[in-house]
């Protein structure tokens, strides 16, 4: 179980006359509880890839704290938190010069596994395996295919915790039901739990749970009933999160 408890995270901001803070996330408080899919949306800007990156622990909260099954994490490195079980895929990938792809997914996996099983996973993700398992993981790979990629190292890791930032992100309308297929998959046979962060219908339609972060806030939670409603009849991000931060 994760538990983020009043989470804020500041960053100086060097515009501002007098130098001051500026906020990007203000006392965030969730629990994903063990073999839940969570999807995470918003309007741009509002914080979600921030939070996301806290949760990997690229960015240290300014304030509150991170448990891990009731032990706070908050100052744990991003290597020790990977390796207690935690995953994320970034909404841009990074890519890997002389890595191939079969060695990424075989570091992933933390095992010694064959190029057989390594193929399975990419097939799993709609790529041929053959035309990619010895290409290096490098600029010459294309946004759909290197998004691929990454949530098939994903799912080698196989962690209780899994993140993905907009893993939706130039996959083509023909692989999006495959790619819904692929996390309905995760979440059935993953012993874990599934953060997605999205913008897309079709992934929140799979949720168990929906929370909402506008502005820096969470101004919304509960389950894919209660939320996805009213998100659908919002007319635009802007409309909703002017509404959402008035109901605050
Ligand atoms: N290190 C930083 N310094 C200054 N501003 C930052 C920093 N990191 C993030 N921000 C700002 O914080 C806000 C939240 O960014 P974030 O990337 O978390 O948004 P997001 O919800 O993921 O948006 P999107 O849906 O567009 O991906 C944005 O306005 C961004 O410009
Ligand atoms: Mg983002």
């Amino acid at each position: 179980m994760l538990e983020l408890r009043n989470v804020s995270f500041q960053v100086s901001d060097e515009k501002s006359k007098e130098n001051q803070d500026k906020e990007i996330l203000k006392d965030i408080s969730f629990v994903l509880n063990d073999n839940k899919f969570v999807v995470i949306t918003g309007p741009n800007g509002g914080g979600k890839s921030t939070l996301a990156k806290l949760i990997a622990g690229i960015e240290k909260p300014t304030a509150g704290q991170i448990l891990w099954d009731g032990r706070d994490i908050t100052e744990m490195s991003v290597t020790d938190r990977a390796k207690l079980g935690i995953s994320y895929a970034f909404q841009q990938p990074v890519r890997f010069k002389g890595v191939t792809v079969f060695d990424l997914i075989r570091l992933a996996s933390g095992e010694n596994i064959t190029i057989k099983d390594a193929c399975r996973y990419l097939s799993e993700v709609g790529l041929c395996a053959k035309d990619y398992i010895n290409r290096e993981v490098n600029a010459s790979l294309s946004g759909g295919e290197i998004k691929r990629i990454e949530i098939a190292t994903i799912m080698a890791r196989k962690t209780q915790v899994s993140v993905f930032d907009e893993p939706e992100a130039g996959i083509d309308l023909w692989s999006f039901q495959n790619l819904i297929h692929v996390f309905e998959n995760m979440h059935d046979q993953l012993h874990g739990s599934i953060l997605i962060i999205s913008h897309q219908e079709r992934i929140l339609n799979i949720a168990d749970e929906i929370l909402v972060i506008a502005d820096g806030q969470l101004v919304q939670q509960g389950t894919k009933d209660e939320i996805l409603p009213s998100l659908l009849g919002t007319a635009n991000a802007a409309d909703f999160a002017c509404r959402q931060m008035k109901a605050i």
